[in-house]
């Protein structure tokens, strides 16, 4: 038998809980032994709730307990999970984690320190929720060069965009279903804002450079400034606005950003809606590959913790190698990417051609005080230089 300790009981540490009691029989099997619950470690109390017989306040009791194998680490931030997670490897313990923000940001240090201490650190939960991406990087795409993987990776902005365009409702009313179904941050500005994605793609990045995407070198942009009017646009091109995270590898370059896209309904993931994810990889040899399914929720984000737990009773005792070391990567400028850029002015169309030359008009019925049109393929830095004088209200990258 394995003991396991979740620390944090909310969305994502109850869920661990539910998969692993009502999965009892297939986590074992798979496992190869039983995998106990032994604790529970929140600062609340859950009175009437089962879980109170196995909860505990304090992190020394479950650091200090030999018995406990492995900890599931749920509940987000960086302190103190940093801590409790670092010193859980140091004390052999295998973690497996759906923390993000910890992953981004100290990554690859806890993969050192858990091959130091013969132990694992696992973390596929913390990109795409319930979407098995970071097993197939690091196990199955291993004989390819990856020179690009852009995903939807964050399922609240996904749902907001998906509900403004389909149903016509304003950000903030579904920000809140949103938020009452489970998929939104604790403060949702990480998702709205980008944030969450960020950290993500810089998850992928890393481990498709086998070396340090900071986070904070991620160009990002989020959702907030996306009007219907955009909506409205972007529909009368036959597309939709998704927020991407996107990262291209060639020649030794890493141009990595999360911004909304206006994206073709042909693309791969112009048709992921709702809170699912799509992550698109593009390696050398394969081509492209698409993985797709729930990236938020309580269920689909503890499946995946609970198969990393599995993973950790398989791999007991041995160090499961995943390359990711701690020295950095320069990320290129965001302003030498070249997309066709949506833009909408206050400018005359004579104004506009002369700044760009050949561009593609976009008309939404009714809208004449302004005018919106398609640049061909420009670099962000020659897109800035053209569109100063034009009274900008607001530019969309494109992937047309
Ligand atoms: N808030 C995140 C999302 C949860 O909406 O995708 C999963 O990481």
């Amino acid at each position: 038998m394995l003991n396991v300790a979740v620390l944090g009981y909310g969305t994502v540490g109850s869920g661990v809980v539910e998969v692993i009691k009502k999965n009892q029989d297939i986590v074992n099997k798979n496992a190869g032994q039983e995998i106990n619950v032994k604790y529970v470690l929140d600062l609340r109390d859950f009175p009437g709730d089962p879980v109170q017989e196995i909860l505990v306040h304090d992190y020394n009791i479950i650091l200090e307990d030999p018995s406990v194998d492995i900890v599931v680490e749920v509940m987000g931030g960086i302190n103190p999970a940093y801590g409790f997670v670092k010193s859980a490897l140091e004390k052999g313990k295998s973690v497996a984690t759906s923390n993000k923000e910890l992953v981004a940001a100290h990554g690859a240090e806890l993969l050192q320190v858990a091959r130091d201490n013969n132990v694992n650190f696992f973390f596929e939960a913390s990109v795409g929720g319930g979407i098995p991406i970071i097993r197939p990087l690091i196990e199955a795409l291993t004989a390819d060069e990856i020179t690009e993987i852009t995903g939807i990776l964050n399922g609240t902005t996904n749902y907001i965009l998906t509900k403004m365009s389909d149903e016509g409702l304003d950000f903030d009313s579904v920000l809140k279903v949103a938020q009452e179904k489970g998929y939104a941050e604790r403060n949702p500005e990480a998702d709205v804002e980008g944030y969450d994605a960020c950290r993500k793609i810089a998850i992928l990045s890393s481990l498709v450079c086998g070396k340090q995407v900071d986070y904070q070198d991620i160009h990002t942009e989020g959702i907030t400034k996306i009007t219907d009017l955009d909506i409205k646009y972007a529909k009368a091109m036959g597309c939709t606005i998704k927020l991407f995270g996107t990262s291209t590898i060639a020649d030794e370059k890493v141009y990595s950003m999360v911004a909304p896209f206006i994206v073709t309904k042909e693309h791969v993931l112009g048709n992921v809606s709702d809170v699912f994810n799509g992550i698109l990889v593009k390696g050398n040899m394969l081509g492209e590959t698409m993985f797709y399914g729930k990236g938020a929720g309580k269920l689909p984000t503890a499946s995946a913790v609970v198969s990393d737990v599995i993973d950790a009773a398989k791999f007991m005792g041995q160090n499961k190698k995943i390359n990711w070391e701690q020295n950095k990567v320069t990320v290129s400028d965001v302003l030498d990417y070249e997309c066709k850029i949506f833009a909408r002015v206050k400018a005359t169309k004579e104004a506009i051609e002369k700044a760009f030359g050949n561009v593609t008009y976009v008309e939404v019925e009714g809208v004449t005080d302004e005018v919106a049109f398609v640049t061909e393929k420009i670099s962000e830095r020659s897109f800035e230089e053209k569109i100063a004088g034009l009274d900008l209200i607001y530019r969309i990258r494109t992937t047309m």
